[in-house]
C-alpha cells in the first residue's frame, strides 16, 4: 500500500451508491475499505475497483451485527493504520402498509438501517478520536416526514438523524464530527432489490428521466460533506422545498400526499 491522504470506511459499499464513493474516494488519493455481505459481488467489485488503485481492502461482513461491524473497522485499522472518516452507507427498503408488512421485515428494516450504523459508528469512535476525524450517515427524503408504504423506512432513516445530532455534541470534545446526507431519488443498479410485506424480494424498476439523481452526483454531494463537516446535507431543490413546507405547512403536506396516494404508490415501486 501506498502512502494516501487518509483512509476511509465505506459500508455497503459493493454496489450503488457505496460503490460510487469508493470509486470517487480512490480517485483523490484516499485508502478504502469496502464492504458488503455477499462474497461474489464484494470480490467484484474489488477487482473494479483495484484498476483504479491498490489501495482499497474489501470486508465481508454483515454491519448490522456489532461483531460484523468491529470486524470491519478492525480490518481496516489493521491495513491502513488509522481510520479518518467512516461513512454509514448501508441501508435497505420495503414496500407497503404497516398492516400487511410480516414483524421480520420491519425487524430486518431497523436492524439495518439503524444498527448497521450505529454497530459501525461505535466500534470507529476510538480510532475517530485519534485522528479527530468524521462519520457520516447516509439518510434519504424520506425522512422529513413519515411517508406511507415506507414507514419503517422512513422511521429508520428518520432515526440517524437524532443519532448525529447527539453524537456530535457528545463527541465535540474529542473533535470528532458526525452529520447526515438525505439522499432523494437515486438511479439504482439492475440488481437492487426492495423488501415486500411477507419478506420476499423484489428487483426495482430502472429509474430513469427527471427528478432522479445520478450516483455519481450523490456519491461526490456525501464525499463534500464529509470534507466540509457538515451538519446536516438535504439533496435536490424538491428535499429542500419539503423542508420548508413541512415546517410551515405540514397539514398541506399531509393533504397533498393523501390526494395523491395513489400516483405515491405507483412512483415508489
Ligand atoms: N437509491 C436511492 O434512490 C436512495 C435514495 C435515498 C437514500 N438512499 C440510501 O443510500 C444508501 C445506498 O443506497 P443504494 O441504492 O446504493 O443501495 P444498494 O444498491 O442496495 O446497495 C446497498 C449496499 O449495501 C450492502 N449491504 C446491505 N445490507 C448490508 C449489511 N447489513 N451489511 C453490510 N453490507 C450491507 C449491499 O451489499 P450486500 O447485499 O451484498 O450486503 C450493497 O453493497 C442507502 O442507505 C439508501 O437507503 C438511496
Amino acid at each position: 500500500m501506498q502512502t494516501t491522504k487518509g483512509s476511509i470506511v465505506v459500508t455497503g459499499s459493493s454496489r450503488g451508491i457505496g460503490k460510487e464513493i469508493a470509486r470517487q474516494l480512490l480517485l483523490l488519493g484516499y485508502s478504502v475499505a469496502i464492504n458488503g455481505r455477499n462474497e461474489a459481488r464484494l470480490n467484484a467489485t474489488l477487482q473494479d475497483l483495484k484498476a483504479i488503485s491498490g489501495n482499497v481492502i474489501a470486508v465481508l461482513s454483515d454491519v448490522s451485527d456489532s461483531d460484523g461491524a468491529d470486524l470491519l473497522i478492525k480490518d481496516a485499522v489493521k491495513e491502513f493504520g488509522r481510520i479518518d472518516a467512516l461513512i454509514n452507507n448501508v441501508g435497505v427498503s420495503s414496500r407497503g402498509s404497516l398492516a400487511n408488512l410480516h414483524p421480520s421485515v420491519i425487524r430486518l428494516l431497523f436492524e439495518s438501517n439503524v444498527y448497521g450504523a450505529i454497530y459501525p459508528t461505535q466500534s470507529a469512535l476510538p480510532y475517530l478520536r485519534i485522528t479527530r476525524g468524521s462519520i457520516i450517515f447516509v439518510s434519504s427524503l424520506a425522512s422529513i416526514r413519515g411517508l406511507p408504504g415506507l414507514s419503517p423506512y422512513s422511521a429508520s432513516k428518520m432515526a440517524l438523524r437524532a443519532f448525529a445530532e447527539a453524537i456530535r455534541i457528545e463527541e465535540h470534545e474529542h473533535g470528532v464530527h458526525a452529520g447526515i446526507v438525505l439522499v432523494g431519488k437515486t438511479a439504482v443498479e439492475q440488481d437492487k432489490e426492495v423488501i415486500m410485506e411477507e419478506g420476499s424480494t423484489r428487483l426495482l424498476a430502472p429509474r430513469i428521466g427527471k427528478g432522479i439523481q445520478s450516483m455519481e452526483r450523490v456519491a461526490k454531494g456525501i464525499i463534500q460533506a464529509v470534507f466540509r463537516r457538515k451538519n446536516q446535507v438535504t439533496m435536490t431543490p424538491l428535499g429542500k422545498l419539503q423542508w420548508v413546507l413541512q415546517a410551515i405547512a405540514p397539514k398541506l403536506v399531509e393533504r397533498i400526499i393523501l390526494k395523491n396516494i395513489h400516483r405515491f404508490e405507483e412512483e415508489n415501486k
